[in-house]
C-alpha cells in the first residue's frame, strides 16, 4: 500500500478501510470508517487536506487534489466529501465539497469551491465548474452541468445502497488480505 507522508503527516485511516496496493496517498488525508479506495486512485494531501466520510467510495483511477491558500482565497481549496458517497471510475474531484448520499458518474470533474448539496446524482462524464453549487435531491448531466430533473424514490434509495454494496465488496477484498 502507498501512503506517503508529506511534510510529516501521514493519511490516517479510520476501522476496516481498505486501499488497493496500486492507490497512492500522500499527505494530510482522513479517511472515515469502512471507507473504500480502489485500484489506481490518486490523492495528495499536500497543499491543503482531504476528508473522506464513512462508508464513501472511491473507485478505480480517480483523482482527487486540492489547491493552496492564497491572497485571493485564504483557506485554498481542500476537498471534503461526506458519508455514503459513491464517486464512480476515472473522476477528477479537485478542491470541492460533496455532502452525504452523492453519486458522482465516472469520468465527471468537480472543480474547486463547487458545493454539491446531499442526494444528488451527476451524471457520468459531467463537468461541475468552479464554484457552482448543485441542489440537493436532482440529477446533474452535462458539460457545464445542468440540473436535469429531481431524483425519483428509486434513484434516492440508490444513494446509500450503492454504498453499501460497496462496504460489502471491500470487506471481501479485505478478507483476501487478512
Ligand atoms: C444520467 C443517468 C443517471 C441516467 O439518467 P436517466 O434520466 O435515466 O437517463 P436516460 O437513460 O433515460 O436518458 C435521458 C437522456 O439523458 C441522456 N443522458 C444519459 N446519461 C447522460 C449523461 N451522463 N450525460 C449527458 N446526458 C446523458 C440520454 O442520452 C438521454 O438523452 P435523450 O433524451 O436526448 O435521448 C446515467 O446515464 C448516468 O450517467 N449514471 C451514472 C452511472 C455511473 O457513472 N455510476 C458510477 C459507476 S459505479
Amino acid at each position: 500500500m502507498s501512503i506517503r507522508s508529506y511534510k510529516g503527516v501521514s493519511p490516517a485511516l479510520g476501522a476496516n478501510v481498505y486501499v488497493d496496493e496500486s492507490a497512492v496517498l500522500a499527505g494530510d488525508i482522513v479517511l472515515g470508517d469502512d471507507v473504500s479506495i480502489w485500484p489506481l486512485v490518486a490523492a495528495r494531501g499536500d497543499v491543503n487536506f482531504i476528508r473522506i466520510g464513512a462508508r464513501s467510495n472511491i473507485q478505480d483511477g480517480t483523482v482527487l487534489h486540492v489547491s493552496r491558500p492564497s491572497s485571493k482565497n485564504a483557506d485554498g481549496s481542500p476537498l471534503i466529501i461526506g458519508d455514503d458517497v459513491t464517486v464512480g471510475h476515472k473522476c477528477m474531484l479537485h478542491g470541492c465539497r460533496l455532502g452525504n448520499r452523492i453519486l458522482v458518474g465516472m469520468g465527471a470533474i468537480v472543480m474547486d469551491d463547487a458545493i454539491v448539496e446531499d442526494d444528488v446524482i451527476i451524471g457520468a462524464g459531467s463537468l461541475v465548474p468552479p464554484g457552482k453549487r448543485l441542489e440537493s435531491g436532482y440529477l446533474y448531466v452535462g458539460s457545464p452541468v445542468k440540473q436535469a430533473r429531481p431524483l425519483n424514490d428509486a434513484e434516492r434509495a440508490f444513494l446509500s445502497a450503492s454504498a453499501q454494496n460497496y462496504v460489502v465488496l471491500k470487506n471481501e477484498y479485505l478478507a483476501e488480505t487478512n
